[in-house]
């Protein structure tokens, strides 16, 4: 056993020492996952390898070569541990291993070993907030109120029914005379407190019923999840994406969540999570988390699903001035934020905030739970045109970059039209208002042939996209105007162009909301403009006017262009263009 961890661990530490002499520059000063581009994976809509219509461990593998080609640094396998897949694994029955419709472990061995040979790391998705209801664990808890883990869920006795300050929204949820002892919600809709009979008591449930939440305030929880976690770290897991992590722990008074005016999709009266969510307790075992990894070799990483209406939020997570919680929360202020919309206020106003942080900024467009960016900043008739805006926002900020499956080729959301067809179970719920997350989920498209290359299966779990025949990997990569060529310039000039990808960040012609610019410094620095309408529109004013050189453009004519004297941008034109005899190190962030 011992033997079999020195191995795995001293090929984790090869594999860093391979990827630190990647890409054109050699840089040895920061870990691997500082300006990474990472990907991430929904391993049933990857790529099916048995043809049973569900993706696979080594549909994942199988592709490896893709995801080299196309440059990325990092996988995100969202959770593939054994599920009852009521929640599409982020309902997980067992933490050690691999669910069997995904493979095995030794597939999962396998993978990991055939990414780290092409310098691709690989991140687990950990599920620290819930545990299905088919765990053992919480299988033992439910069952009795003297069983050892009776306290490893958050249990209570409820109010009584007639008691005083009962709301009409916890009196729908009576059971023998007792009701939810407050009003805190469900995320996934109705009250988040499930009767059991057996001990006559709820439970806590922040996401589906069949999602129980763990209770962090007792020692034993942190010391099992942190064993799980050292288990993959052990097989050599480069990092962890923390589902939900901010709804780690409860307010131990159960105050009631203060009422906003109106109901929420699942007609749930709107609340403010104020006692069921950010709990500062969580960043204590978010510095202990951070500990583990950091006894391991290789800059193992943390990624957080921070979902912060802000950067001073998201400061907390990166461990504040210590900067010893996550390395990467995510910054879902341009992509997702309220208001995002697409123009260039809104994303120099909100990447200029990105560039606040004391740590390094994770941006971020695209995951399994929003509609594809394509189609939200999309207007149905420039969709490719503002894609590759928003691939430029991605890729040359000054960012750690997180892309999703799909993204890259420009596939688009495609939301169930009949209820009957939904699979996730918000959108049965939900529906017709919230018709659920399957439409950013169907089947990578991979060719212009059966199931689009996903699957030999006659069905898939959800049905490939109607636009399959165009929007395809292996359609884009021989069109050198396509989405994905795009996605492969952009990737390789961060490795090239020291600027890109360590520069400071600054934006010019701020008063713009045609044309967004900025300009990333260093030695050699990279000038970035955008047009974000449909017509030409002239260059800042105050643009350095010497011999500029083209690095990458959407418009074939600015490709040979050698200054900006009278040049115009074409409609939803980008231009990426380097400055000869500009440098400085100087500039705002
Ligand atoms: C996160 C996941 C989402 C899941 C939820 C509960 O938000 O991204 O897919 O349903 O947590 O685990």
């Amino acid at each position: 056993m011992k033997l079999i961890r020195r191995i795995i661990l001293a090929t984790a530490f090869l594999s860093t020492c391979a990827i630190a002499q990647t890409g054109n520059v050699a840089r040895t000063d920061k870990p691997w996952w500082n300006g990474a581009v990472f990907y991430e994976i929904y391993p049933r809509s990857f790529g099916d390898s048995n043809g049973d219509g569900v993706g696979d461990l080594n549909g994942i593998t199988q592709h490896l070569d893709y995801l080299q080609r196309l440059g990325i640094d990092a996988i995100w396998i969202t959770p593939m541990y054994p599920s009852p897949q009521v929640d599409f694994g982020y309902d997980i029955s067992n933490y050690e291993t691999v669910d069997p419709q995904y493979g095995t472990l030794a597939d999962f061995d396998k993978l990991i070993g055939a990414a780290h040979q092409r310098h691709i790391k690989v991140l687990l998705d950990m599920v620290l907030n819930h545990t299905s209801d088919k765990h053992p664990w919480f299988i033992a808890s439910a069952a009795s109120r003297s069983n050892p883990k009776s306290d490893w869920y958050v249990w209570n006795d409820g109010a009584d029914a007639n008691a005083s300050g009962i709301t009409p929204f916890q009196k729908r949820y009576q059971h023998e005379g007792k009701v939810p002892p407050n009003n805190w919600e469900s995320v996934f809709g109705g009250s988040a407190w499930q009767w059991v009979s057996a001990r006559h008591q709820f439970y806590y449930h922040r996401f589906y019923i069949q999602q129980p939440d763990l209770n962090w305030r007792n020692p034993e929880v942190e010391k099992a999840m942190f064993a799980s976690i050292r288990f993959w770290l052990d097989r050599g897991v480069d990092g962890f994406r923390l589902d939900a992590i901010s709804t780690l722990f409860e307010d131990p008074k159960l105050h009631n969540d203060p009422e906003l005016p109106g109901t929420n999709d699942q007609g749930d009266p709107n609340l403010r999570s104020q006692y069921s969510d950010n709990l500062p307790e969580v960043h204590d075992v978010m510095r202990r988390l951070r500990a583990v990894l950091q006894s391991y070799p290789g800059d193992r990483v943390l990624i957080g699903e921070t979902y912060t209406p802000n950067v001073a939020e998201l400061e907390k997570w990166y461990g504040g001035k210590e900067q010893n919680e996550l390395q990467l929360p995510m910054d879902t202020q341009p992509g997702f934020g309220d208001g995002a919309n697409f123009s260039a206020n809104w994303f120099r106003q909100s990447l200029q905030m990105s560039q606040q942080v004391t740590g390094e900024p994770l941006i971020v467009f695209d995951n399994h739970d929003n509609t594809r960016s394509i189609d939200r900043f999309g207007d149905g008739a420039h969709n490719v045109a503002r894609a590759k805006i928003i691939a430029t926002l991605l890729l040359t900020t000054r960012a750690s970059a997180l892309t999703y499956y799909g993204a890259p080729i420009g596939m688009v959301t495609t939301t169930p039209t009949r209820k009957e067809d939904v699979r996730d179970p918000i959108g049965i719920t939900g529906w017709p208002k919230q018709k659920g997350r399957d439409g950013e989920r169907t089947p990578m498209q991979w060719t212009t042939g059966l199931q689009a290359g996903f699957s030999s299966a006659k069905k898939t779990w959800l049905p490939i996209a109607s636009d399959y025949r165009t929007v395809n990997v292996q359609s884009e990569l021989k069109d050198p105007e396509s989405l994905l060529n795009w996605y492969h310039q952009l990737i390789a000039l961060r490795k090239t162009e020291p600027a890109l990808r360590d520069g400071t960040m600054q934006f010019l012609d701020n008063a713009n909301n045609k044309v967004l610019t900025f300009r990333r410094n260093g030695p050699e620095p990279v000038i970035v403009a955008m047009n974000f309408t449909d017509f030409a529109q002239p260059l800042a004013a105050n643009l350095a006017s010497s011999h500029i050189r083209t690095l990458a453009t959407t418009a074939p004519e600015l490709q040979h262009a050698t200054s900006i004297q009278g040049v115009s941008l074409p409609p939803y034109g980008v231009w990426v263009f380097k400055v000869d005899g500009a440098g400085d190190s100087a500039g705002a962030k």
